[in-house]
């Protein structure tokens, strides 16, 4: 009996939209469980939104909702949005069940009765974007790599979990089982951050700064820090301590995460799993991040790809293979539509599709539409080489699979295309059915090498199936087969029946144009403006001013009205809103020009005006290049 499969993806912040980053972490789980499925093991599938913290509280606010309005708002985005990517997980999780709330108690109630919880008062530096307190080594130049925030530093008492006692254990299960985090430089990564000593982990926050958490079970003034939070998701899916689904899957549990989110699922999270008496998970796979045409995607930078933009445009399942295709686990990779078109194009129209109606096209027009009978044919060569191939190129798929080189499994499939490609050309049918017509005697010839292609176009759907399902399907429908059978392993050669009818092809992939939306030219405009003298430009006051507050200006969907400290505090009102969110502004410094006549813009009152380089549709905010006191003049 094989053994079960559990596979698991990071549950989603409810702060944001899904995007194509969620989109990637998520279908990659979905085509390792479909492959797992089709190889005949139990699987489950699990992913679901991760629900408290601040930022989801000042998410709401921003919109005006309860935290509970809100949650469900986003948290039903994300559901939606999986079965419209093929994507068919076995649970969603919500970290706002109640079940999950008793499951988060309840180990907190045990850590703390043990001892590894305590309660102490600390000051450090806190980052709102990874929502943890950070580590000077942590940071360049000051600011967090992740976010590019500088952290706060807060003082405050708090609850904390001895970590540093299980640090040893820890380094000596990564030791004894090399394969725990894959691929091996976020191993090595993890390793190095060990080996100084860990600080414990701040695992609450004073319930009167944040209410929009977990209890604690022992001091009902805190709720649990996010991380504490999130991570028993894993387990209390599986209705930890005596689910059976905890028995059966928990030993088998495979967390797939983006290198974001390391530190948390590779030193927090087995720490956790030790203090509370669980068997650590068996693997963690960290892959890289998609840029945008090589930049960082990012909300205020409003380069965000939307999934579904791609899915309605191109089709899921052209969307799915790209996504596989293009990235080299591990590392990180650059999204473009122009590359998306090119691969459907070329991969998936040219070399899959245009072999798919040609081979069908042939069966119709020699073989009445039926799947030939070969067996007058002789085992010569080169007739019978295909399924060589195909073994080769199963195992290369397999094997690709199996160590997260899901591009290399991708490329051993299509390497064998274009082999069935070849065959084609090599064994010319046409000419065999000439001769076939000539001699008024069937070709056996004939008869073999299109059962050949028709066997391999089985094998490739039912190789593709875990990426692109309905296309499998479709193939499989084409061929005279039951659609369901493409989600199994394709078995052995020689699988389809002589006398089959297949059906009258129609292109599997129609080929694409790449219209991009209508973009201003690249770069800056030159200048145009008349010449002036130094004096002219004296008269415009520019200062340094910190920004303490923002806030959208209602009713204007490009304006936010931002409290400015410049020496004195000022409302500057700036059209900034499509490009920034208010809660990324606060701390930020920026450059105003501080003698502008006061106007009032919606109602509000501006005095001053913020600078920022206009760079297409987004605005870029002006800042000094480091921090300097509010109100340093410019000169
Ligand atoms: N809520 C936490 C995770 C808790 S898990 C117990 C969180 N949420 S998140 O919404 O920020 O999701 C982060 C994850 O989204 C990444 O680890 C990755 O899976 C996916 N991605 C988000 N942006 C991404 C890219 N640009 N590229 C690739 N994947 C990225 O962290």
């Amino acid at each position: 009996m094989a053994r079960p499969f559990y596979i698991t993806t990071p549950i989603y912040y409810v702060n944001a939209r899904p995007h194509l980053g969620h989109a990637y972490t998520t279908i990659l789980c979905d085509v390792l469980n479909r492959f797992h499925k089709s190889r005949g093991e139990e699987t489950f599938f699990l992913t679901g939104t991760d629900e408290h913290g601040d930022k989801i509280m000042a998410a709401a606010k921003k919109e005006g909702l309860t935290p509970e309005q809100y949650t469900d708002k986003i948290s039903g985005l994300f559901r939606d949005l999986w079965p419209r990517l093929s994507v068919a997980p076995d649970r969603f999780i919500r970290t706002t069940e109640k079940h999950h709330i008793q499951t988060v108690q309840k180990v907190l109630a045990a850590l703390y009765e043990a001892g590894d919880i305590y309660h102490s008062s600390y000051t450090g530096m806190y980052c709102y974007g990874c929502e943890r307190f950070v580590l000077e080594r942590e940071l360049v130049d000051g600011r967090c790599p992740d976010h590019g925030t500088e952290p706060e530093q807060i003082a405050e008492s708090n609850y904390f979990f001895r970590m540093g006692k299980y640090q040893e254990w820890l380094i000596g299960h990564i030791k004894d089982h090399p394969d725990f985090i894959r691929p091996e430089r976020y191993k090595n990564e993890v390793l190095s951050f060990l080996s100084e000593p860990l600080e414990d982990l701040c695992i609450s926050r004073p319930r009167s700064r944040l209410a929009w958490g977990i209890p604690l079970p022992f001091d009902e003034d805190y709720v649990t820090y996010v991380w504490f939070d999130a991570l028993l998701n894993y387990v209390s899916a599986l209705d930890w301590p005596d689910g059976e689904a905890f028995a059966r899957f928990w030993p088998e549990a495979r967390h797939v995460v983006a290198k974001d989110i390391l530190k948390p699922h590779a030193i927090y999270w087995p720490i956790m799993l030790k203090a509370a008496g669980i068997a650590p998970y068996k693997h963690l796979y960290v892959h890289g991040y998609w840029n945008l045409d090589s930049a960082k995607m990012s909300k205020s930078l409003g380069n965000v790809v939307e999934p579904l933009d791609m899915v309605q445009k191109y089709g899921v399942d052209a969307f799915r293979y790209f996504l596989l295709r293009e990235m080299a686990f591990g590392l990180d990779a650059s999204f473009s539509e122009e590359a998306l078109v090119g691969r459907i194009n070329a991969d998936l129209a040219n070399d899959l599709g245009n072999l798919f109606s040609r081979v069908l096209t042939m069966v119709k027009k020699y073989t009445e539409g039926k799947v030939p009978d070969k067996t007058a044919a002789l085992p010569e060569e080169p007739e019978w080489s295909l399924r060589l191939q195909a073994q080769e190129a199963q195992q290369g798929w397999e094997y690709g699979m199996k160590t997260l080189a899901f591009h290399k499994a991708l490329m051993a499939v299509w390497t064998f295309i274009g082999q069935m490609n070849k065959y084609i050309d090599d064994a010319a049918p046409w000419e065999l059915a000439k001769k076939e017509k000539e001699d008024k005697e069937q070709s056996p010839k004939l008869r073999l090498v299109l059962y050949e292609l028709l066997e391999g176009l089985r094998h490739v759907a039912a190789w593709i199936w875990p990426v692109m399902p309905d296309t499998a399907e479709a193939m499989y429908g084409y061929l005279g087969l039951d659609p369901a059978d493409a989600r199994r392993d394709p078995g052995p050669w020689d699988g389809l029946a002589a006398g089959t009818r297949v059906k009258k092809p129609k292109a599997l992939f129609p080929r694409v144009e790449y219209a991009p939306a209508e973009r201003k030219p690249e770069g800056p405009e030159p200048p145009v403006k008349e010449q002036i003298e130094i004096d002219d430009f004296a008269r415009v006051d520019l200062r340094v001013a910190t920004i303490v507050a923002a806030e959208k200006v209602k009713k204007a969907d490009k304006l936010l009205k931002l409290t400015v400290d410049l020496g004195e505090e000022r409302t500057v009102v700036a059209g900034i809103a499509k490009s920034y969110d208010p809660a990324d502004l606060v701390g930020k410094q920026v450059i105003v020009v501080a003698n502008l006549k006061p106007a009032k813009l919606m109602g509000v009152e501006s005095r001053g005006m913020v600078l920022a380089a206009v760079s297409g549709e987004s605005l870029v905010l002006a800042s000094p290049e480091a921090p300097v006191p509010p109100g340093t003049p410019l000169k």
